[in-house]
Parts: structure tokens; C-alpha cells; sequence
């Protein structure tokens, strides 16, 4: 088998409930109907979603990981990897929320390292915190995807960490305005001025999806040839 060499993208934001696991699940659809090899890594550790929105069984995942790792048991980095399709698999956020603050989050990077050469795609969801395990998961991102809606606290806090990535001097990062859940009062260009920089898409009203619920109860990506031209937009950027 040839070796990869995955591109890392992590999605994430300032605020919860933006959208960024239908994103990255919607992403996923895209990527591998583009015949790419892909790994969601779920590292929303805490609330972590995608096993379950995928119904993969999350038995093996990065805590077990640190644990074989550490007691000298670790075998092969697969073993933590749950398969969805043939071209998407899952690594699961922990089962235990209790059992999270046990790892070290340098077995995250370990981890994904170990797992680079499989795939082509490694789609990274987290949560909108900036802890230990969102810093190394954007050291390791080529790039970041920074879902937001338009409300007003949302759009102070991407303020600040706009001005954040121009001090450190860091432009690997994309802004994604999600109108499917916003509101309709601040379009695209009020949004640039309060926070300082161009917002680089917007995923349009058009992608609000009402059959939501029922495709979750199915535990299904969504299907790819009903993926918006924004999503493939994207991913032809991230492709390029
Ligand atoms: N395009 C969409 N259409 C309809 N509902 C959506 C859409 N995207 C997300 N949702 C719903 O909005 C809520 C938050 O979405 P989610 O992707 O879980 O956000 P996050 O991962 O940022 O917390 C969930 O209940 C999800 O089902
Ligand atoms: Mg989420």
C-alpha cells in the first residue's frame, strides 16, 4: 500500500453550536466522493458526537490509545479506528467524559502521527474551547476552519482571535459564515467589519437541511450529490 501523507484540517469556532460536526460530516461526504481517504478524528473529547452520528461503536479510541501506549500493550494505531465506508473512518472521542482529563494531549499528536500515512484527509472536529487539545490539533493542521454564525457575541470573540492569529503572525486559518443557523440581521460584510477580515464563505440558507433529526437517526454521512456548490467550493480550495 503506497504511503500517504494526509492533509490535516481542523473545524472549528469561537462559540458551540455552529455547525461544525454537520460540517465536517458534510466535508467528509465531499472528500470521499472525490475517491479520498478520509479520518475523522473526534477530538470534541468531551461531547464528542461523531460515533454516534455515524453509529460507529467508539470502544477503541484515543484514550484507550495513551493507555496501551503507557502500559507497553500498544500494538498497531488501526486499533483505535472505527470504519465507517470504505474511503471514511472514525476515531471516536472517548466513551468515559471522566476518563479525559487523564490524557495527556501529547498522545494526540503522537497518535495522528502514527496515522498520517493512511489517508489523504484528516478532518479534525473539536469543540469551541481554546485548551490544550484545540492547540495541538491546529500545530498539526494545515488548515483551520473557523465555522461561525452572525450573532453578535459570536462575532466579538472571532474578533478577538482574528486579532490573535495577526499577532502570531498566522494565516492558515478560513472563516465560514453559517446562515443556514444564523440570523438574518448581519450579512457578510457587516460580519468583515466587526471582525476585522474577510469572511472566506458563506454556507447559504439553502443548507439549512429540516430532515436533520431523521438523517441522524440513521446514522448516515450526507449524501454527496446533494452537496451544496459552496461545500464543493471548499473542498476544491482545500484540495489546491
Ligand atoms: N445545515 C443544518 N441544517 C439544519 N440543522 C443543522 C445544520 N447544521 C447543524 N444543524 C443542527 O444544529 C445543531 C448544532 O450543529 P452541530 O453541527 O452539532 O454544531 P457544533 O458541532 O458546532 O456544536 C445540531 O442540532 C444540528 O443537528
Ligand atoms: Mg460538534
Amino acid at each position: 500500500m503506497a504511503l500517504k501523507n494526509a492533509k490535516i484540517i481542523t473545524v472549528t469556532s469561537v462559540k458551540g453550536g455552529t455547525g461544525k460536526s454537520n460540517l465536517v460530516l458534510t466535508l467528509a461526504s465531499e472528500f470521499s466522493s472525490r475517491g479520498k481517504k478520509v479520518l475523522i478524528a473526534d477530538f470534541d473529547l468531551y461531547t464528542g458526537a461523531i460515533a454516534m452520528l455515524l453509529k460507529v461503536d467508539n470502544s477503541g479510541n484515543i484514550f484507550n490509545f495513551a493507555a496501551d501506549l503507557m502500559s507497553n500493550t500498544f500494538d498497531d494505531a488501526r486499533d483505535y479506528i472505527k470504519k465507517y465506508n470504505d474511503l471514511v473512518d472514525v476515531l471516536p472521542a472517548p466513551r468515559d467524559p471522566r476518563s479525559i482529563s487523564k490524557i495527556d494531549v501529547k498522545y494526540i499528536d503522537l497518535l495522528i502521527k502514527k496515522l498520517i500515512h493512511l489517508y489523504d484527509i484528516i478532518l479534525i472536529d473539536t469543540n469551541h474551547m481554546v485548551d490544550a487539545v484545540k492547540l495541538v490539533s491546529m500545530d498539526l493542521s494545515n488548515q483551520i476552519l473557523y465555522v461561525m454564525t452572525n450573532d453578535i457575541v459570536n462575532m466579538r470573540n472571532m474578533k478577538t482571535m482574528v486579532s490573535i492569529y495577526k499577532d502570531m503572525d498566522k494565516d492558515n486559518f478560513s472563516i465560514i459564515l453559517n446562515s443556514a443557523l444564523g440570523n438574518l440581521s448581519y450579512n457578510k460584510y457587516d460580519v468583515r467589519n466587526v471582525i476585522g477580515t474577510d469572511v472566506d464563505y458563506v454556507l447559504p440558507k439553502r443548507t439549512y437541511n429540516r430532515n436533520i433529526q431523521k438523517n441522524i437517526l440513521e446514522g448516515l454521512l450526507p449524501e454527496a450529490t446533494k452537496n451544496d456548490e459552496v461545500i464543493k467550493k471548499i473542498v476544491d480550495d482545500l484540495l489546491n
